[in-house]
This record gives structure tokens, sequence and C-alpha cells, in this order.
């Protein structure tokens, strides 16, 4: 993994690519590319991450050549059911990869490791759960949700009635508006997480509201899974009837979903992932999943994700004394959204020219945006993977005052434009 100044004291990387290169000089030639994208850059976005080579190693290996359609675990018919032969191994594996993510959480709920991302899970979740046609209550897309929390262009929008709930003028998640709707709309299946939401989710009051009107509560903690299992953040756990997460953002694993629940959806929950979903486990990945959640469970996991939040306030700290206006007026967790409503240019703007500066962001919608999903009012920051290499709150103090001459440029050049 490269530090903080790009150097890779492990040459797995470029082995990798040098090896594919004599095979595929195209394809190998592009990876390489990548790699030196990724080594010279300042990498915030909030939903990336560098795992570590084990993680990568594990995911390339000849785990990829298996069919395991199935589980291993025993059923209640008492049968293994996998459909393949030749499954002894992976079947070890995946059990064991099941039960260290359930030690990462602290939990007896059923864990499903084999979704293969974050909308698989999701989409599992929901099927375990509730009937097309009925209604979901969630966060938009645009107050910091998720695509398969609702949006109208998802699977999520299009088999379930959905009703937003609202972010008050500060941007927090309003909890009345929450309560309000839920009585006022009765849904099935309360939703919360986001991908774009900077502040602390209050799980038990989503349960309460939930339990009020008897309806089933599920959250998405892809962003924040991390935090949650280093004790950054509070945990879903025992408040959500299902847990659903992805495994590459500030976990720091492989590209991929988990689907936990309470141990009464635990065979819901399965037919939904497979048969109903997917085919067949990706086994390499899962051991890439297993190979994270050990890494998870070591106390330098735990120093990693306290310093990812001592960064996140540092940054965001440094904006604001700068004059930005931050989403929320600050961040309690790894990520937090700069509004720039009032500046002559959009968030993609903005997102264009850090590329051209070799600083990785993205553009993003802020609450109440006026202009469109394409060129949007704010930037997504995060500081999940620069902390991974190494780096501190001065160097992301550091970071914030190269954003801003940037942004003194671009809005220098906006504005003669405009003349
Ligand atoms: C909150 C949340 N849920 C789900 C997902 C979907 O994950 P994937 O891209 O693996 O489908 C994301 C992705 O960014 C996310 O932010």
């Amino acid at each position: 993994m490269f530090n903080r100044d790009g150097k890779d004291d492990n040459n797995y990387n470029v082995e990798n690519y040098e090896f594919i290169k004599k095979y595929s000089p195209t394809v190998g030639s592009l990876i390489e590319k990548e790699y030196n994208r990724q080594k010279n850059n300042i990498e915030l976005i909030a939903s990336e991450n560098y795992c570590s080579e084990a993680v990568l190693a594990a995911c390339g290996s000849c785990l990829s050549w298996k069919y395991a359609e199935g589980y291993p675990y025993v059923r209640t018919s008492g049968n293994k059911g996998r459909y393949y032969g030749g499954t002894e191994f992976v079947d070890e594996l995946e059990e064991y990869c099941c039960n260290k993510w359930r030690e990462v959480f602290h939990t007896d709920y059923h864990v499903n490791v084999q979704p293969h991302s974050g909308s698989q899970a999701n989409f599992a979740g929901y099927k375990a759960l509730i009937s097309p046609g009925d209604t979901i209550l969630s966060l938009s897309l645009d107050n910091g949700g998720h695509l398969t929390h609702g949006s109208s262009v998802n699977f999520s929008g299009k088999l379930y009635n959905v009703i937003f709930y609202d972010v008050d003028d500060k941007g927090y998640i309003d909890m009345e508006d929450v309560r309000k709707k839920a009585l006022e709309y009765k849904p099935q299946l309360i939703m919360t997480g986001a991908s774009a939401y900077s502040r602390i989710i209050d799980f038990k009051a989503f349960a309460d509201i939930a339990k009020e009107v008897g309806c089933y509560f599920m959250v998405d903690m892809a962003h924040i899974a991390g935090l949650v299992a280093a004790g950054e953040h509070l945990s879903p756990f025992g408040y959500a009837d299902i847990v659903t997460t992805t495994t590459h953002k500030t976990l720091r694993g492989p590209r991929g979903g988990l689907v936990f629940g309470k141990p009464e959806f635990a065979k819901k929950i399965d037919s939904a992932v497979f048969p109903y979903a997917q085919g067949g486990p990706l086994e390499h990945i899962i051991a890439g999943k297993a190979v994270c959640a050990e890494e998870a469970l070591k106390p330098e996991f735990k120093e990693y994700a306290h310093q990812v939040v001592l960064n996140c306030a540092a940054l965001c700290d440094e904006f604001i004394k700068l004059g930005y206006k931050v989403v929320t007026g600050g961040t309690d967790n790894h990520v937090f959204l700069l509004d720039l409503s009032e500046f002559p240019f959009s968030g993609r703007d903005l997102q264009e020219r850090c590329d051209e500066n070799g600083i990785t962001l993205n553009k993003n919608a802020i609450p109440n945006d006026q202009r469109s999903p394409m060129q949007t009012s704010g930037v997504r920051i995060g500081t999940a993977p620069m902390t991974t290499r190494g780096y501190k709150e001065d160097d992301f103090r550091e970071v914030a005052r190269r954003i801003d001459k940037i942004v003194k440029e671009l809005a220098k050049e906006k504005e003669a434009e405009a003349k």
C-alpha cells in the first residue's frame, strides 16, 4: 500500500500488472496507469479506500475458479445446501467468514456474506422483509441517501411505494418528520443509512418509531460500517431487523456486500440472496471479506477508524475557518459536504478542476440543491483513503488550503467569463 507520499513498500501491485502485461499488454498497462493515478493523487472520495495486499491476493486467488451455489451451513432440513461437489474448503471458508463478521459487530444476527455489492445486499434485505407495492419510508438521494433507498430510477423506487423523510434547515435528519410521516403513511419498512450524511444516525430513535407504527426497520450502514466496527459510531445491531453494508468503504475490504438479520429472518435473507437475486457466490471475494474481518478485529483498525474521524473534523474545521459553508455545519464521521451554492461554479466544475490538480473528490447534491444532479452545488469529501495512507490532521488542513486555492482561481475565472 502506498504511504502518504505515494511510496509503495510492497511490490505486490507492480508485480501483478507486470505479470498481466506479459499476457495482455493492453489490460496490464491500463492497470499500471490506474495504479499510478491512485499513487500520485490525493484521494478524497468518501466511498473509497485502499484495502491491504492480503485482501487483494485473496480476491485474485484460485477461489475464483470455484462454483458453490447454495450455502455451507446446516439448514433446517439438515442438509448442507450446496449444489456442487468439491465445496469442502469453500464451505469452511464461508462459515469462517460469517463467524468473523459476527465477531466484528459483536452480534448474534444471521449473516449472509454472498452479496456481490451493497446494492445486491439492499435488494435482498427488502425482499426478505416486504413485498412489491409495500411502502418504504426512507432518506432521499438528494438529502444524502442512496439510489437503492427508493430513487425513481432504481429497482427500489420501481418495486416499492417510497415516501421520503426530510432533513431539517441545518441538514440533520429530521426525526420529527420521520415520526410524522411514519404515522401518516404507515410504511411496512423504515429505512435509514446514507451516502452523504456527516452526522451520527440515531438508530434507537428510528427503532422506537418503527415499533410505534408496527413496521420493520432496516439500516444500510455501508458508509459508516468501519466506524461502527471500531466503536466510533452507534451500532444498529439490536435495533434494526436487517443491517446491510458494503465491505469496501470505511471497512477497507474487497468490493462487496453483507446482509445481517435477526435470527428469525435468516432463511428469508438467504433465499433472497440466492436463488432470488444471485447465482453462484464469489468465493474469492468471500475470502477477501474474511481477511478484511480479521483486519477489522485488530487494535490497529480501531486506531485507524479513530484517526479517520479526527482527520475529518480537522479538514472540515479548516474549510470553515477559510470561510466555507458545510452542510450541517460540521461532521461526526468520515465525510462532509462543502456547500458551493454561493459560488459562480458547480460541484462538477470543482471536481473537474481538482482532477486536473491531482485531487480526487466528487460532485454531490446538497439539500434543496438548485442545480441539476449532473452539476450540483456541492462536493463530497471523505478522509478514509488518505488516513489509510498515513495522513494526520495537519496534512488534511493543508489539503483544505490547496482546495481553497483551486476554488479561488476557479471563481476568478468564472467571474471574468461572466463579464
Ligand atoms: C449507503 C450506500 N448503500 C449502498 C451502496 C451501494 O454499494 P455498491 O456500489 O457496492 O452497489 C452505496 C454505494 O456507494 C452506499 O453509499
